[in-house]
This record gives C-alpha cells, sequence and structure tokens, in this order.
C-alpha cells in the first residue's frame, strides 16, 4: 500500500473521510482556520483519501495534534503513524522540541496507537464531552 501525506487536502476530502458530512461539532470556521493556516495533512492511497490530522499550538507555544482519523477501511495499514511521522517532522523544523496530543478515555485504541508510537501518557482532564487522556512525545 503506497500512503501519500501532503497539504492538498479540501473540505471535501474531509467529508469523504468523515463518510459524508463533517460533524457539527468541527464548525465550519475551525475547519477553515487550520487549512488556512495549513496545519492539516490529508493521507491518500491510490488517490483515494484515508484520513487527515490536524494540529496547532496552545498558548502559542504548545504544539498540540488535534484531530487524527483514519478512514476505517484503511486503519491498520500505517496511515495514522504516517501522518503523525509528518506532523512531528514539520513541528520539529519549526524548531519545538516536544509534542502533545490526546485520545478519548473511551478510546483504548487511541490510547495503545499512542503508546505504540512512542507517546507516554500524562494525565486524563475531564471535559465537556468525557474524559480525556493526554499524551508528549520529545521531537
Ligand atoms: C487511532 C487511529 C488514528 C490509528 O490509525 P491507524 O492508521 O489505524 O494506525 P496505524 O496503522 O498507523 O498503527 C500504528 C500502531 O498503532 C497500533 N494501533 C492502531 N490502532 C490500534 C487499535 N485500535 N488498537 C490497538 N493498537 C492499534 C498499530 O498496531 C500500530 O502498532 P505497531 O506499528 O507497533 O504494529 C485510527 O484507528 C482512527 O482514526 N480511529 C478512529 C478515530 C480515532 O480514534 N482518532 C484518534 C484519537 S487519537
Amino acid at each position: 500500500m503506497r500512503i501519500e501525506i501532503s497539504k492538498n487536502i479540501s473540505i471535501t476530502d474531509l467529508e469523504s473521510i468523515y463518510g459524508g458530512s463533517i460533524p457539527p461539532y468541527h464548525p465550519p470556521f475551525y475547519i477553515q482556520s487550520r487549512l488556512r493556516d495549513g496545519q492539516m495533512f490529508a493521507a491518500r492511497v491510490d488517490t483515494k483519501v484515508a484520513g487527515f490530522l490536524s494540529y496547532t499550538f496552545i498558548w502559542g507555544n504548545c504544539p498540540f495534534v488535534e484531530l487524527l482519523k483514519v478512514v476505517p477501511d484503511f486503519q491498520r495499514h500505517g496511515i495514522g503513524r504516517a501522518l503523525m511521522d509528518a506532523a512531528k517532522k514539520e513541528i520539529r523544523g519549526m524548531g519545538f522540541k516536544r509534542l502533545i496530543s490526546s485520545s478519548e478515555e473511551s478510546n483504548p485504541g487511541g490510547q495503545t496507537f499512542h503508546e505504540r508510537l512512542g507517546f507516554t501518557r500524562l494525565n486524563t482532564v475531564l471535559l465537556s464531552h468525557g474524559n480525556e487522556v493526554f499524551f508528549g512525545i520529545d521531537l
């Protein structure tokens, strides 16, 4: 499977990744700002969009992976790892030394994914949608 990671991503690609429409809890202003600022990567397999990752800088100085999603049919083929590797490389290139990410506590797969990639579990924070487990990795 040939995985291509790029910044070539559109609203239509995101709709496809979400199976039809982007959920309302990711409002258009948010999606537009990450696209505009180039803080979103797409993964493609044979030109078909298979996943995406978006990141931001909390407090302007703490790189944070916000969203990471791989289309179910393409999961467990190294696409999530490839997206994270691309984000790590780009953020490291900006001079940052550490990256933070997270996963819902109710999503054991998301937590194992981070651990397999070498992230260390930090702490759990109660947010409006439930408990969120935070992870960190040195770049
Ligand atoms: C979590 C997610 C991004 C992983 O993407 P992926 O492309 O399937 O992951 P990869 O194939 O790159 O796997 C990387 C490593 O994580 C492990 N892993 C991935 N998903 C896993 C799961 N559900 N359970 C256990 N281990 C998992 C893989 O075995 C692999 O380990 P290895 O390289 O040591 O063999 C993807 O399953 C997804 O989008 N899930 C739904 C949304 C979600 O949970 N988002 C992320 C919250 S962090």
